[in-house]
């Protein structure tokens, strides 16, 4: 049985389609979910399922206790489902293939830092792109540029807002994130 890890920062759509995918399957399960979010709607999703959450403020994030903290789960991945800070060094480097990031749009395009949400979907229809899609990716020490895993394309009709964008990022995201965490780990 593998363990996950989920790092998120919101509402947590992405972290509730894959506790419901996984809930049908026997190889892996959430551990934990960790949110830098006191009022982040992915600890409510937390609850509900009676998944361990902590939040972490910034030193907590960086610190030894929290570095250690994660490896007394043994994760097999590490999944960041919207979360909005920079993985700490240590991290990384502890962790190396196993973390993996979900982006709403085709990096290399529209990433780096500050490039989150509605952002990006703003990003995107202002540089007037016939498409958008999603990135499942590698974490490494710098925003959205880890190796690509997986990359799901839609398109963006003229009359496209950053509301409806976001929902088929949204559908694209859920349909493509459980299925590549199992494909990760059952390789
Ligand atoms: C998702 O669309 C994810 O791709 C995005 O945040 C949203 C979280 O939604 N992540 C980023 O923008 C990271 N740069 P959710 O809380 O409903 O899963």
């Amino acid at each position: 049985m593998h363990n996950i890890i989920i790092f998120a920062s919101g509402k947590g759509s992405n972290a509730a389609a894959i506790i419901d995918y996984l809930k049908e399957k026997s190889f892996a399960s959430i551990a934990l979910i960790v949110s830098n979010k006191k009022d982040a709607g992915v600890l409510d999703i937390a609850a509900k399922e009676n998944i361990p959450s902590i939040v972490v403020d910034k030193e907590l994030f960086h610190s030894q206790e929290f570095a250690q903290k994660i490896q007394s789960f043994n994760p097999s991945l590490i999944v960041l489902a919207g979360f909005l800070w920079k993985i700490p060094e240590g991290l990384v480097k502890a962790f190396p293939l196993k973390i993996i990031n979900i982006h709403p749009a085709l990096l290399p395009e529209f990433g780096g830092k500050g490039m989150y949400g509605h952002h990006v979907h703003d990003a995107v229809l202002k540089a007037d792109k016939k498409e958008s899609g999603i990135t499942i990716h590698f974490v490494n020490e710098i925003y959205d540029s880890g190796d690509i895993i997986v990359q799901a394309r839609c398109k963006v009709e003229e009359q496209e807002d950053a509301n409806s964008l976001a929902e088929k990022i949204h559908h694209l995201e859920h349909f493509f994130f459980p299925k590549t965490i199992e494909f990760l780990l059952k390789q």
